[in-house]
């Protein structure tokens, strides 16, 4: 049978816990489908940097170049200053990875609280397509005359027509394959960044003209915000540059029911892929065993997806849905009515007895 050699980096926070229960699942779906998962574990995060002045070692991206996938739990470490972390771990696997599509599925799972009235699980199911290498997420720019009155910071959006159009690419592909509404909204601001959204909706209109099956759309990232709440249902798949796709995945987040549950693939189509739950290391809930790990299992879920064991990542989303509608009482950590461990335990029981499909 075939094995998938997967890198996991549990991180910082409540990161080695919620991924702890993401491996018992992927355990229990591997023995079910029967193919092999072989894990590496790596240290980095913000224990280590704080021992070591390290955030990755130069060796380590060659490295990863080598797994099949990455499952990240989290990284952000109280007492290191932001910015470090994030720049020196996160961001540079994303980047030099070369990982250039953050897809984020949001989807309100049956039983799950909803913030938003009159709204079920048939209203809100879209996914982003994040451009996730470009953008304000560079580190370009700098500062003239820093410290003084005069000062000037200036932080440089950066979209060259190559990486737009693999991007949106990306999202007119996974569109077609989706095949639910067949409908593509770029979510920009043309208004006002008038070269950035100027190169984004060109070269989103030419590609459109590969897609003939596609409806296109276009929304201000504004509005945006305003129909995520209004009117999610109008949504299939957006597409957006990196810095409106980090805003707008939140939002994604609380109206599927919470960070506890919101999960995200940072692809890289010929390369490695790194998987991840999207809301962080929670300091806070850290070593409490109350945190939500379903976010941390529907990205295990993803990445088999994206391995090509579809039906494993299918048998994960369905295990899940028993969970949200059978069993907790909330998504939120510490009110969900179970432990961090148990809802693993459950996940990963359903994972085992549920009817295979088809
Ligand atoms: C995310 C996070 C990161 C981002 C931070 C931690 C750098 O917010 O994955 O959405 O801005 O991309
Ligand atoms: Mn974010």
């Amino acid at each position: 049978s075939k094995t998938y050699k997967i890198a996991v980096i549990p991180g910082d926070g409540t990161g080695p816990e919620v991924i702890r229960e993401g491996v018992k699942v992927l355990n229990a779906v591997s023995n079910r489908i029967g193919f092999k998962l072989d894990y590496t574990y790596f240290d980095f995060g913000g224990e280590r940097y704080l021992r070591t002045g390290e955030t990755l070692p130069d060796s380590a991206i060659e490295e990863l170049k080598k797994f099949d996938a990455i499952y990240l739990g989290a990284i952000g470490h109280p007492d290191v200053k932001p910015g470090i972390l994030e720049k020196g771990i996160l961001l540079r696997l994303r980047f030099e990875l070369d990982q250039y599509v953050n897809l984020r599925p949001v989807k309100l799972y049956p039983g799950v609280d909803c913030p938003l009235k009159n709204k079920g699980p048939e209203d809100i199911d879209f996914v982003v397509v994040r451009e996730n290498t470009e953008g304000l997420y560079t580190g370009s720019g700098g500062f003239l005359k820093k410290g003084t009155p005069d000062e000037v910071a200036i932080q440089v959006s950066i979209n060259t027509r190559k990486g737009v159009e693999r991007c949106i690419r990306y999202a007119f592909e996974y569109c077609k394959k989706r095949n639910k509404r067949k409908k593509l909204t770029l979510c920009g601001k043309t208004n006002v960044l008038t070269f950035a959204f100027d190169l984004w909706e060109r070269t989103f209109y030419e590609v459109a003209k590969d897609y003939p099956d596609i409806t296109t759309d276009y929304a201000h990232v504004d509005a945006t915000t305003m129909w995520f709440v209004k009117n999610p249902e109008w949504f299939d798949v957006i597409v957006t540059d990196n810095m409106f796709g980090d805003i707008i995945t939140d939002l994604g987040a609380m109206i599927q029911g919470g960070m506890g549950i919101a999960a995200g693939g940072n692809i890289n189509p010929q390369g490695v892929s790194m998987f991840e739950p999207i809301g962080g290391s929670a300091p806070k809930y850290t070593g409490k065993n109350v945190i939500n790990p379903l976010a941390a299992i529907c990205a295990a879920g993803m990445m088999l997806e994206n391995l090509g064991e579809e039906t494993a990542g299918k048998l994960i989303e369905r295990a899940v849905i028993e969970v949200t509608g059978k069993h907790l009482k909330s998504l939120a950590a510490g009110k969900m009515g179970y432990t961090t461990t148990e809802v693993g335990d459950l996940v990963a029981k359903y994972v085992t007895d549920l009817p295979l499909e088809g």
